[in-house]
């Protein structure tokens, strides 16, 4: 083996190599951080290991640069090219996580599928053998005569062949299943990952190949998955949603070409994904009568607004202890906004268990779900209904303040669209002209929003 190929161990936690693997790094003293790498000559690295850049080009200024705008490339799926932040950048690796059998190598073939009507393409499944993709292809009723595909496993071979061929747009399927000869620990371990997806990430960029990378999301939070890889590429997107409902959401963890925690929504089907290109009510669920504890919040994922119902359950705890118990949005956040409401408001619930869920798998994560959040839990508690007419949002501060949020305008307009009439806001986020058809409520504090809903 050539001396530029010797083996090394490196620490995850801290960086710092050896030449023999050990249970605790002498560094940093963390256990079980060594991993095995292959150390490379500096020369080597300089050349865009990690980085996204293929040759260097001294120093120049900025505004000499020509920034020559992107051609992007259409997935046929513009729900796909919507989280991508307006389809495919030719050159760029896009990391696609999510369980298994959620629906990566679906989403990917179809893809695929329709962008190898205007260039050439190529499908490397190291899970699948060659008849099962080609019996998903039929399924899915793809033009097979356009979907060139390679099974293999080893990545300097794959690196073999693609050059060959050179595909404009390569799946890589997945990456925990491919290895590299430099490395001696088996597929699937941090090592190989890493590497691997260094090598694809250096191909792609040298060749302005567009690679997409298959990651599997293991239950222990992916130590080995797709985790590590998150800084090497430029666009990370995860499924969400279960895998006994319909409903498959691909979301932006990461984009250096859009907007981040943009939204696609898929629904699986016997024949594949479909998309599902307004979603917006889709996240509520039909009452024939107003229920309490549910809210509608005008959420904001990536670009587009989306509403969402929230759904408070507040019961009597049992001796022993209260319960705070949430799906789909974070626990210290509903514990934090249980506290405001004692202190600022003068309700104290702990005798009471709250669960929360957001309704249709979708998880929000932003502030401006606070006062829905804190009036669905109040609803319940009371027992009374808000009416069904009521769109919510808002951040709500430790002093029990209403805080503004972004996009108010947007937000409002896309209650209105959807029929309803009274929206109850933050005092900064009231719209400078009416809204036609939407009575709004623009409050300073949360007291003052309870009175606006009527259940003070
Ligand atoms: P798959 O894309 O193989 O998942 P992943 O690559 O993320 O592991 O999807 C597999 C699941 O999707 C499997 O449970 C069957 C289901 N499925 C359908 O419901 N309809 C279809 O048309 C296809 C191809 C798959
Ligand atoms: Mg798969």
């Amino acid at each position: 083996m050539a001396k530029s190929e010797k083996k090394h161990y490196r620490c995850d936690a801290c960086g710092a190599q050896f030449a023999k693997w050990s249970g605790q790094c002498a560094e940093c003293s963390a256990w079980n951080q060594l991993v095995e790498s292959a150390a490379r000559p500096a020369q080597h690295m300089r050349h865009a290991h990690y980085a996204g850049v293929s040759q260097s080009s001294g120093i120049c200024n900025l505004a000499d640069v020509q920034a020559a705008s992107t051609q992007r490339l259409a997935t046929g799926l513009t729900e796909l090219d919507r989280v991508l932040g307006g389809g495919l950048v030719p050159g760029s690796v896009i990391l696609i996580g999510g369980n298994p059998g959620i629906g990566k190598s679906t989403l990917l073939l179809q893809a695929l599928a329709a962008l190898a009507g205007h260039l050439s393409t190529l499908y490397v499944s190291g899970e699948e053998s060659a008849q099962q993709i080609s019996l998903r292809a039929q399924r899915l009723n793809l033009a097979r005569e356009k979907l060139h595909l390679l099974t293999e496993t080893c990545v300097e071979h794959i690196l073999e062949q693609v050059q060959k061929s050179q595909p404009k747009v390569l799946v890589m399927d997945s990456i925990q299943t491919f290895f590299t000869d430099t490395l001696q620990s088996a597929p699937g371990s941090v090592a190989q990952v890493r590497e691997s997806a260094a090598r694809l990430v250096q191909y792609a960029k040298h060749t302005n190949t567009s690679v997409f990378l298959v990651g599997h999301v293991t239950k222990e939070g992916a130590l080995a998955g797709p985790r590590v890889l998150e800084h090497m590429v430029d666009t990370v997107l995860y499924f969400e949603g279960e895998v006994g409902s319909q409903l498959r959401l691909v979301r932006a963890i990461k984009n250096r070409f859009g907007a981040v925690n943009e939204l696609g929504v898929f629904a699986m089907t016997g024949e594949g994904l479909r998309e599902i290109s307004n979603p917006s009510a889709l996240f509520l669920s039909p009452h024939e009568q107003p229920v309490p504890g549910s809210t509608v919040l005008v959420t904001r994922e990536g670009t587009r607004p989306l509403l969402v119902e929230i759904q408070a359950l507040v019961d009597q705890s049992a001796a022993g202890g209260s319960c705070r118990i949430t799906l789909g949005s974070d626990q210290n956040r509903l514990s934090m906004l249980l506290a405001v409401l004692h202190k600022h408001g003068g309700i104290g619930m702990f005798d009471q268990d709250v669960f929360l869920n957001i309704v249709g798998g979708v998880r929000v994560s932003e502030p401006a779900a606070d006062l829905a959040v804190l009036l669905a839990v109040l609803s319940s508690y009371r027992d009374v209904p808000l009416s069904r007419d009521l769109v919510i949002f808002g951040e709500v501060g430790l002093a029990g303040e209403l805080r503004p949020v972004p996009n108010g305008q947007e937000r409002l307009h896309e209650a209105a669209r959807h029929g309803f009439r009274q929206a109850v806001i933050p005092k900064s986020n009231a719209p400078k002209e009416p809204i036609h058809g939407l009575q709004v409520d623009a409050v300073s504090r949360i007291t003052e929003a309870i009175s606006a809903v009527g259940i003070g």
